[in-house]
């Protein structure tokens, strides 16, 4: 398997990282204490809550998660009624060392049934929150607990898989963290930041934005928030204080429903070290990067400026498809840097990331062909599909355990998708089959309109009914889903998904 990390060589790493540790600061515990090399208080405008784990055992974490509806303040004296995990959006950063078990006691008091989903976690198909097919559904007043192991490191996240795209419109997502100390410590970047970018479909009322909005052609759009939060704030509001060139590591997702970023720091170096799954195979350096929904990226800046300047991280607008660039404003704000008085950083730079990835062979590899479709019905409403079926007409595609796939997705339809596979890392290949460098493990991957995107997976343990789908998550609503039985003998009567419709009440 090779793209477990807890393998030998890594743990051997951990080990010498641990004696390091205890060598230098005289106890595990002190990394977190490592000094900063920021002004004082330098994230707390941004800074993430964290998830309590009441747990005493340091391999396991253990947390309570409710999702509930409660009034959240977005910008001072604005709030809103949103869909939350303990009454906060984003709900609880969960931070996790890799190797840990995650136990989480979830009880639902939302008005509609939902579950959890761990997007981008290697769980066991009964963990992946999929109402049908791995778990039935948390009822109003229902509780499940989840149970599962996290063994990649990474930046993660988790939302329903219920009413998706007005659930996680609505406010129900969270990141979650899996740490490798080894790396952190070889990276040698102390000062670390989570960035959730989202938004908030708010009408002139304040109230939460009619999820049906603007019928099928709002659903083919894919409909985006009209405020964009920053780590549950409006953009543009949050500060980071900075020393200039002192390396901070950022650890951004895009949990929006519909919306990209199109990430610009006033065209200074982002440098790349990680993606969905961990770090890629060496770093890269650009001064633009796009983040299409459900993505994640890693990355070291070094801002740089004179005391009392200041920098901003823009998110410029992104054409991805039909519509969605005309009468946008040109950009939107995400957050601030201020420098701090003194002089610049002037210590040692980030080691330079990279690491040894072994791509998948494809050779031997059963190709599918995957069509990203849109239909006009008669009666005039849009339909998306996977070949112009909708997940809740469509067959599930198979592999064997153990197999290779090479999967060919072609966007036929004016709009881009982010497309995504639950419980398995693939890495994008070239016509020839040949891995596109650097390899990145990912489990969503922007097919632009009109393009067609190869990639590679193995499906190598963990037999189950998995699930694939567009993540602007009014097209997968809107039939842009389908499922892969992995190891299953076939069932020519293998259920179909339920119409999100059926979850309302
Ligand atoms: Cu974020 Cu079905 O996924
Ligand atoms: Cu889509």
């Amino acid at each position: 398997m090779s793209i477990q990390p807890t393998s030998l060589a890594s743990r051997r790493a951990l080990v010498c990282a641990a004696l390091v540790l205890t060598g230098f600061f005289g106890g595990s515990s002190a990394w977190a204490q490592a000094a900063s090399n920021q002004p004082e208080g330098w994230d707390s405008e941004l800074r993430l809550k964290e998830a309590v784990d009441i747990n005493p055992d340091p391999k396991i974490v253990e947390v309570n998660i409710d999702a509930r509806v409660e009034r959240i303040t977005i910008a001072p004296g604005k709030t809103v009624e949103a869909f939350t995990y303990n009454g906060q959006v984003p709900g609880p950063l969960i931070r996790l060392n890799v190797g840990d078990r995650l136990i989480v006691h979830f009880t639902n008091h939302l008005p509609m049934a939902t579950t959890i989903h761990w997007h981008g976690v290697r769980v066991p198909i009964e963990m992946d929150g999929v109402p049908g097919i791995s778990q039935p559904e948390v009822k109003p007043g229902g509780a499940f607990t989840y149970d599962l192991m996290v063994p990649d490191p990474g930046l993660f996240w988790y939302h329903p898989h219920v009413a998706t795209a007005e659930q996680v419109g609505f406010g129900l997502y969270a990141p979650l963290v899996v740490e490798d100390p080894a790396e952190k410590s070889r990276l040698g970047v102390v000062d670390e930041i989570v960035v959730v970018l989202s938004d908030i479909g708010i009408d002139e009322n304040g109230k939460l934005e009619d999820p049906e909005s603007g019928g099928t052609t709002g659903m083919a759009f894919g409909r985006e928030g009209n405020i964009v939060l920053v780590n549950g704030k409006v953009g543009g509001m949050g500060t980071l204080k900075a020393r200039s060139g002192a390396p901070m590591r950022w650890r951004i997702l895009n949990a929006a429903k519909s919306r990209y970023f199109s990430l610009d720091l006033d065209g200074q170096p982002l440098v790349k070290i990680g993606s969905d799954g961990g770090l890629i195979e060496y770093q890269t350096t650009a001064t633009s990067l796009v983040l299409g929904c459900a993505e994640r990226v890693d990355l070291i800046v070094q801002p740089k400026g004179s005391a009392g300047g200041e920098l901003l991280l823009h998110s410029f607008v992104f054409n991805r498809g039909y519509g969605s660039v005309e009468f946008r404003p040109a950009e939107e704000p995400l957050f601030k840097i201020q420098f701090a008085d003194g002089p610049a950083y002037s210590g040692p730079a980030p080691t330079r990331s990279t690491r040894a990835i072994t791509p998948y062979s494809a050779e031997g590899a059963t190709p599918l062909e995957l069509l990203l479709t849109i239909d006009q019905l008669q009666d005039g409403r849009f339909q998306y599909g996977i070949d112009h079926k909708p997940y809740w007409t469509a067959k599930a595609f198979t592999a064997k355990l153990g197999e290779t796939q090479i999967w060919t997705i072609t966007n036929k339809t004016p709009w881009s998708h982010p497309f995504h596979l639950h419980g398995f890392f693939f890495h994008v290949v070239d016509e020839k089959g040949q891995a596109v460098h650097p390899i990145e493990w990912k489990d969503t991957v922007n097919v632009q309109f009109d393009q067609t995107v190869r990639v590679l997976v193995r499906f190598d343990e963990r037999p189950g009914t998995w699930m694939m789908h567009c993540h602007i998550l009014d097209h997968a609503d809107g039939g842009l889903m389908g499922t892969i039985r992995v190891g299953l003998p076939d069932d020519p009567h293998a259920t179909h998904l339920p119409h999100p419709h059926d979850y309302r009440f």
